[in-house]
C-alpha cells in the first residue's frame, strides 16, 4: 500500500503568480520516484495563518499521509512556515530536520539557516524543507529512505522496529 504525500510551496511570490515554482513540481517527482501517491500540490502565501489552517485542515481529514511544505524556512520577515507548522503541532519529530541540516551541512555551511521543523498531527508527518530546488533536493535525499518506517509505525502497519543484528 503506498503512502499518500501532499506537497505544499510556501511563497508569497509563487501565490502571486510572480514567480513560477521549480521546487514544488521536484518535490513531488522526488516523492513519486519513491514511491508515494501524490495527492495534492499546492502553493500557498506566506500568511501564517493561512498556512496553518490548511495543514490542520490536512492533518484532520487525514488527506495525506505525509505533507512536505518548502519555503519560508529562512529569516526574511515573511519566513513563517515553522511556526505554522508549530501552531498545529501535536507531537515533535527533532530527528529530521536535525539530520537535514547535520546532512546539508557537509554542502553549505548556510545549511544552519534554515529553521525548518518536522511533526506529527494526528496520523500525518509534516516537514518542512527550504525552497530554492537544490536545497529541497538537498534536504529530502537524506530523509526518504527513513520515512517508510516512520510512516508504517505512525499508521499502525508496522509495531516492530527491531531492526536484524548486522543490518544499518
Ligand atoms: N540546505 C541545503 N541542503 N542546501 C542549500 O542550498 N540553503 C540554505 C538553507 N538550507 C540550503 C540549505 C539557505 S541559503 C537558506 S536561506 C535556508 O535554507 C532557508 O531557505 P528558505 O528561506 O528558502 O526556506
Amino acid at each position: 500500500m503506498s503512502c499518500k504525500a501532499a506537497v505544499i510551496t510556501v511563497s508569497d511570490t509563487g501565490f502571486a503568480g510572480e514567480r513560477v515554482d521549480e521546487s514544488g513540481p521536484l518535490i513531488r517527482d522526488l516523492l513519486i520516484q519513491g514511491g508515494y501517491e501524490v495527492v495534492l500540490y499546492r502553493i500557498l502565501s506566506d500568511e501564517r495563518k493561512d498556512l496553518a489552517a490548511y495543514l490542520s485542515l490536512l492533518c484532520d481529514e487525514h488527506q495525506a499521509d505525509l505533507v512536505v511544505t518548502t519555503g519560508g524556512t529562512g529569516f526574511s520577515p515573511r519566513d513563517y512556515t515553522p511556526e505554522a507548522t508549530m501552531d498545529i503541532a501535536e507531537r515533535l519529530v527533532p530527528g529530521i530536520p536535525e539530520a537535514m541540516r547535520a546532512y546539508s551541512l557537509q554542502k553549505t555551511n548556510r545549511a544552519m539557516l534554515s529553521r525548518s521543523v518536522a511533526v506529527i498531527r494526528k496520523q500525518t508527518l509534516i516537514i518542512n524543507v527550504p525552497g530554492s530546488p537544490r536545497a529541497a533536493k538537498e534536504n529530502l535525499e537524506c530523509i526518504l529512505p527513513a520515512l517508510e518506517h516512520g510512516l508504517a509505525i505512525l499508521s499502525g502497519t508496522a509495531r516492530n522496529c527491531a531492526r536484524p543484528l548486522g543490518s544499518v
